[in-house]
């Protein structure tokens, strides 16, 4: 079973943070099919349906993707939708009580420090949200201590945000701790899934030439 430790407030400093304000804003489908070519249903099909998993979405705003990821997963399965807005948490756990799907629960936390025990999450999903975290690359070091081993990690990161420059130390620990198993570049995004090796990597193994780095 997982425990999922409550924070009342996160420690979460620094860096830009979407006001829970815009929330509904960002979630608007038509912006964002203008924005990011986004269609929520049709994205999170890359994440992979297996009964009983416990999926955490990090970053989960106004819930954009949360609608969605909860009829995806399914009965039987848990979604964890994790945010620092306290308000925009409890306004999204709101709107998902009716929607049938998965059992999912709704946490105000910090992706920095993920309420969870070592090797407990089957799936992580980032959408958008890493480019706002004060230290993406400790962000990076949570998901991996929180996945289990086999586990997927899924990430969406908006390029003009998150830019060749801000990317590459970020793409070069992923490509270090997780093993990648498919990419995607959009006009406006990257779309990413690794999966967490089941067996160690060696930390002394060569970083290989990732041609996501060099996308700009
Ligand atoms: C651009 S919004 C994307 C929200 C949503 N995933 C979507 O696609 O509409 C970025 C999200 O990252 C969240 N965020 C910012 N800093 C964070 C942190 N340290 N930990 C977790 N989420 C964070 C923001 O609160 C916001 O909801």
């Amino acid at each position: 079973m997982t425990t999922i430790e409550r924070t009342a407030e996160p420690a979460v400093r620094g860096g830009w943070r979407t006001p829970a304000a815009l929330y509904r804003l960002i979630s608007s489908p038509a912006l964002r099919a203008v924005l990011g070519w986004d269609l929520p249903r049709h994205d999170v099909r890359v994440i992979t349906r297996k009964p009983g998993a416990v999926c955490l979405e990090v970053g989960s705003g106004g819930g954009f993707y949360t609608r969605a990821l909860k009829a995806h997963l399914g009965e039987g399965s848990t979604l964890i939708a994790l945010d620092p807005s306290a308000r925009g948490t409890r306004s999204l756990e709101q709107d998902l009580r009716t929607l049938p799907g998965a059992d999912t629960v709704c946490v105000t936390g910090d992706g920095c420090r993920l309420p969870l025990a070592d090797d407990t999450a089957d799936t992580l999903f980032y959408g958008y949200s890493l480019e706002e975290m004060p230290d993406p690359i400790g962000a990076i070091r949570e998901a991996h201590r929180v996945l289990a081993p086999g586990g997927e990690l899924v990430l969406f990161l908006w390029r003009p945000v998150m830019n060749r420059h801000r990317r590459r130390p970020v793409i070069d620990l992923l490509e270090t701790l997780f093993e990648r198993d498919r990419s995607a570049v959009g006009p406006q995004n990257l779309r990413l899934v690794y999966r967490k090796p089941v067996e160690e990597i060696c930390a002394q193994d060569e970083l290989h030439a990732c041609p996501l780095c060099t996308v700009s």
